[in-house]
């Protein structure tokens, strides 16, 4: 199929009660271009129902969108989605590198079994556009990440066709998803594109991850638990911008292509925890360096060249993200308490409490060094 710049009009967005997935969805049905959109969502403990409430409170949009709660690995489920869709935009993933050291299972079901589900889907429609009994096959489209690469040597930026080496469970799984994607593609012709995003950061994140962990910390005066000595270097994407390059892809991508989305600031974390603590008006002191992360990558860095080439580049300024981002988690405390919820005592004993205990002084800012 040669993809149509007016882009599909019924989606399926798999993981859209989740962080980047939900302002995917926001964003589209924010067009009112009469894109229908379904999220499929399992609702695990980073999913949240709430992370579309502005589409449902407004009625035009809240139309245009149904939800449905259930598992990428489930066929009986996606079986019937996907054969409503003109695309499928998987966003679906455990994404906590942490979680995944600690119990890696449910990363393979959703990343590898949970993708192949959704492409045996994609392949029975494929095959019935061809015997006529659709319009269309469906085009696919795999939110990855930055971290398939492994860590990036100082100096370097990966392009797509790098070799992949990941280095945690969950960027195996990732990988695994991957190539799943490209496997399908090669034998059986699918419309499959696949995206890389970078470190992405914004309201809505949940508090598991660095930035709005240290927010929320720092908010309550708690120890901010910084891994080892916080010179390993992200490059930070705003959320919106991380969206905007997956619909881009989606309505512009090039059939087996895989495109890299960089962000716009390549920051060791001491760099970006100052600059949390600087707009929170907290004092350093409350950072606190714990014992590293296994396997720790160093860096990521990615080449956006083929993506821009493409039409897409990151607009938000990572200052003006962070910004924001400071005012909504301040503003929006209700919503982070609540997902601090479930198994959230129990993790966050498992992944500090030891680590805290043997924490020291976190010393100089990047700045200072
Ligand atoms: P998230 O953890 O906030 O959201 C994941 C969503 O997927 C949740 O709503 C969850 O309920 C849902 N989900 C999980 N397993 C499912 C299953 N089996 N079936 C249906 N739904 C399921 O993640 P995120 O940060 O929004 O990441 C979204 C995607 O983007 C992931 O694929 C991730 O690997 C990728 N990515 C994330 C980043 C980042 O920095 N956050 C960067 C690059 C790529
Ligand atoms: O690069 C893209 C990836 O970015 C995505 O694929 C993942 O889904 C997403 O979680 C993110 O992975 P990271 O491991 O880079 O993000 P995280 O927020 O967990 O950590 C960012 C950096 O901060 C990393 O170097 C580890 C460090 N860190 C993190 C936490 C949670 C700390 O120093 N202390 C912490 O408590």
């Amino acid at each position: 199929m040669s993809p149509d710049p007016a882009g599909p009009r019924r989606l399926l967005v798999t993981g859209g009660a989740g962080f980047i997935g939900s302002c995917f969805v926001r964003d589209v049905l924010a067009r009112r271009d009469g894109t229908e959109i379904t999220v499929l969502d399992k609702l695990t403990y980073a999913g949240n129902e709430a992370n579309l409430a502005p589409v449902r409170e407004d009625p035009d949009q809240a139309a245009q969108l149904r939800f449905v709660r259930g598992d990428i690995a489930d066929a009986a489920i996606v079986g019937p989605l996907v054969g409503e869709a003109d695309a499928v935009v998987n966003f679906a993933a455990e994404s906590h590198v942490d979680r995944s050291i600690l119990d890696p299972e449910a990363f393979l079901r959703t990343g590898v079994l949970g993708v192949h589900v959704l492409l045996e889907a994609c392949r029975r429609e494929a095959e019935r556009a061809a015997a006529g009994d659709r319009s269309a096959p469906p085009r696919y489209l795999q939110v990855s990440t930055d971290e398939v690469y492994g860590t990036v040597a100082e100096g370097r930026r990966s392009v797509e066709d790098d070799p992949i080496g990941p280095r945690s469970p969950y960027a195996a799984a990732k990988a695994a998803g991957e190539l799943l994607v490209g496997a399908y593609v090669v034998t059986h012709g699918l419309d499959a594109v696949v995206t890389r995003g970078a470190n992405t950061y914004g309201p809505y994140q949940h508090p598991e991850k660095l930035i709005p962990l240290f927010i929320t910390n720092a908010i309550e005066d708690r120890d901010l638990p910084l891994y080892g000595d916080g010179l390993q270097v992200r490059d930070w994407l705003y959320v919106s911008d991380h969206a905007a390059a997956v619909d881009h892809v989606l309505r512009h991508g090039a059939a087996g292509e895989t495109y890299n989305a960089p962000g716009v600031a390549e920051l060791p974390n001491r760099t970006v925890v100052a600059g949390l603590l600087e707009r929170l008006g907290k004092p350093w002191s409350l950072v606190r360096s714990v014992p590293d992360r296994p396997g720790h990558d160093r860096r990521y860095a990615m080449d956006g060249t083929k993506l821009a080439d493409l039409g897409w580049s990151p607009t938000v300024p990572f200052e003006a993200g962070l910004d924001r981002t400071v005012a909504w988690y301040r503003a929006n405390e209700a919503w982070w308490r609540a997902a601090r919820s479930g198994d959230w005592h129990d993790y966050y004993e498992r992944q500090y409490g030891d680590r805290l205990a043997r924490s020291e002084a976190a010393g100089p800012t990047a700045a200072e060094r």
